[in-house]
């Protein structure tokens, strides 16, 4: 069965472009996106890796730990980083798995046999401190992912795990959020002090909380 929401995600070992991986003690307290690619020397993956290497910053700002898949050998993931650099102007700084055999892309359902058997789609696995699944997107081979997309869910998850809110369409840290429905009016007293708009009695706007 596919992985869903709240699962916890497969541990595994692999090879990476920095050396073994065992991925659950690789994440150690950290957050996690894993991503797949669905082949090395493409243009597409080329563009992402090349994106996900200049935002590496953003991603440590947040405590996330980022890490590649593709379905070809260490020798050839070698091969291609020297493509990314010359041609996206950032080199890679985060492991790539060579998943030659598809252990991996098997274990976590990036093969979709009827998009195509023999490469993965374009997966993204977001993996909260506690190991399990917070977040999915796939999107097809020729489609490249919006990283900046990527880094607004992130803030969202991280904000939702800590506080009582959610977060509404098209949001963005520092805008007005959600008092979650579970809360009552008595306990959003304490909660929030400094008031909140309530628009429907399910529908009660509040600043974001400071972290
Ligand atoms: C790409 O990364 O450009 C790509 C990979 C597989 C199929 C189509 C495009």
């Amino acid at each position: 069965m596919a992985l869903q929401l709240g699962d916890d995600v497969p541990d595994f070992t692999a090879e990476t472009t920095d050396g073994p991986v065992s991925f659950h003690s690789w994440l150690g307290a950290s957050w996690g996106v894993l991503f797949s690619h669905p082949k090395d020397f493409t243009p597409v993956c080329t563009t992402e890796l090349g994106r996900v290497s200049a935002l590496k910053p953003e991603f440590d700002k947040r405590n996330v730990k980022v890490i590649g898949l593709s379905v070809d050998s260490l020798e050839s993931h070698k091969g291609w980083v020297g493509d990314i650099k010359e041609t996206q102007g950032h080199a890679l700084n985060f492991p790539l798995i060579a998943d030659a055999d598809k252990k991996i892309a098997n274990l976590y359902g990036m093969i979709h046999p009827n998009a195509s058997d023999t490469v993965t789609v374009r997966s993204v696995f977001v993996i909260g401190p506690d190991k399990k699944l917070k977040l999915t997107l796939t999107y097809p081979a020729s489609t490249g992912r919006n990283f900046d997309e990527l880094l607004r869910v992130i803030d969202s998850l991280q904000l939702t795990a800590k506080h009582k809110v959610a977060t509404p369409s098209d949001w963005k840290q520092g805008q007005d959020v959600i008092i979650v429905p579970s809360v009552s009016d008595n306990d959003a007293k304490s909660l929030f002090p400094d008031g909140w708009k309530t628009l429907k009695p399910y529908l009660r706007i509040v600043p974001q909380p400071k972290s």
